[in-house]
């Protein structure tokens, strides 16, 4: 493959690029514009991937599944000493959504979305409720706590735990196997490492497989449940395999950009006290807040594409077989589709509010969309009711995630005057 170097003009947005990934790049947003003003489509030797920063051309990226299409092996090879146990690959291998194409990716969205819609996700608003309160007790006492480690991530990863009807003494194990899904995605793995996490992978893959066994025979009110049960006419239903790929990608799709976003979102209101007032005043207000936390912060700042044929870019000829990093994040802030792209704007025309790419855009755009906003707006609603006077703690780091495409808080001390009781 043939591709240019990066001429002078891309050397400064680049370098900036290439720094944010080391996690202590906030806000993006003076990268990003460089990228798109200088370098809208350009190749980055140290990653052999091509960069595309601007609205137009995202949108094209994500939209035209027959040019672009979603890499593979994203997890690399299974070893092989664990090959047997491991039919079709890794759970997140097996093909369901992400890695689907039509019509394959339309029979099992349909199916898929079935107990994910806006409708179906509110019987899980109680429970999530309940989870946001269970956690506010056990550190509200303190008076102040890293919001991130203490909340956003727990909540998350009981939430989903709970949505797919994992019974609280697997939880810990759930979270492990969660966690080692995304780290089977780090290339520089010891061979070591990479053994122990296949073998949870089976463990893994193993409770799921019974777990939709069982719920084939017994059916309860949880994900899973809605996931064997789906139908659409006279169609038969979810094979395991599918099954199996959708509840891991329903996992790894929901969970970093779930509590990421919280994290933003509670950065946010921190940094400005009248948002977070106004808030307070209107919980009304949630939704758009946290859609504005998606579009402006963008949790998951970029997707992955490879390119099927030569592709025509902004004048770049993009060979056959390359890969794109699509900086969905970038293209959220672009001037030509959004009016003073910098700000962070909770009360923008809805029309215009829903043009933003931070959900994807196209057949593969976000199928959980309804549970994020459902769980994000309670986790914001519980905590911040019952914490008033929140802030953030001065001299206290606030790491990002390290890594490519998540851009997420690890950390957020804030403190708070004194607390309610949960149903106060
Ligand atoms: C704020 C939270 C979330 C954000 C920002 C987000 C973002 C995204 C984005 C950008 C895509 C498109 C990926 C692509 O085109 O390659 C996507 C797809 C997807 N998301 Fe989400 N997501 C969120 C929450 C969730 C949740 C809670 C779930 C699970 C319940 C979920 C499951 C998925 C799945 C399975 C897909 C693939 C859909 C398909 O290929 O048809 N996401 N999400």
């Amino acid at each position: 493959m043939s591709v240019p170097d990066a001429s002078m003009k891309h050397a400064a947005p680049l370098e900036a690029f290439l720094q944010s990934f080391a996690g202590t790049t906030w806000d993006m947003a003076e990268v990003f514009s460089q990228l798109r003003e200088d370098a809208p489509v350009v190749y980055v030797p140290i990653l052999d991937m091509w960069v595309v920063s601007r609205y137009e051309d995202v949108v094209v990226a994500l939209r035209d599944v027959e040019r672009f299409v979603q890499p593979v092996g994203v997890m690399g090879e299974v070893p092989a000493e664990f090959a047997a146990d491991l039919p079709g690959g890794y759970a997140l291998s097996h093909t369901a959504l992400t890695n689907a194409n039509p019509p394959d990716h339309t029979r099992i969205r349909k199916l898929a979305q079935k107990p994910l819609t806006p409708r179906a996700v509110l019987r899980y608003e109680d429970m999530i409720r309940g989870v946001a309160n269970d956690l506010v007790d056990r550190f509200a006492d303190a008076g102040r706590a890293d919001l991130v480690q203490q909340y956003a991530f727990p909540l998350s990863v009981t939430v989903m735990a709970n949505v797919l009807g994992i019974p609280s003494d697997r939880h810990e194990d759930f979270r492990r196997w969660v966690l080692g899904t995304f780290e089977l995605m780090v290339p520089t793995l010891t061979p070591q490492r990479r053994a122990e996490l296949a073998r949870d992978q089976v463990e893994f893959s193993a409770f799921v497989r019974d777990t939709i066994a069982e719920r084939r025979a017994a059916p309860g009110d949880d994900l899973i449940s809605g996931l064997v049960q789906a139908r659409e006419g006279g169609e038969p239903g979810l094979s395991e395999s599918e099954c199996l790929g959708v509840v891991a990608q329903l996992i790894t799709g929901g969970f970093e950009t779930t509590q990421g976003t919280i994290g933003l979102a509670l950065n946010t209101l921190c940094e400005d006290r009248a948002l977070l007032d106004r808030v307070l005043d209107d919980p009304g207000l949630l939704p758009s807040l946290v859609d504005e936390t998606v579009r402006r912060f963008c949790p998951a700042r970029g997707v992955f594409r490879d390119t099927t044929c030569d592709v025509t870019l902004h004048g770049q000829v993009i060979p056959q077989g390359a890969r794109l990093f699509v900086l969905i994040g970038a293209a959220n802030q672009d001037p030509a589709q959004f009016d003073c792209p910098f700000a962070f704007d909770v009360d923008r025309d809805p029309g215009v509010m829903r043009r933003h790419v931070g959900f994807g855009q196209g057949i593969h755009k976000c199928i959980g969309i309804a549970l994020a906003q459902l769980d994000i707006r309670i986790a914001l609603e519980v905590l911040l009711s019952r914490l008033p006077g929140l802030r953030l703690v001065d001299g206290e780091d606030r790491p990002l995630a390290m890594g490519f495409v998540f851009s997420t808080p690890q950390r957020l001390v804030c403190a708070w005057d004194h607390h309610t009781t949960a149903g106060a």
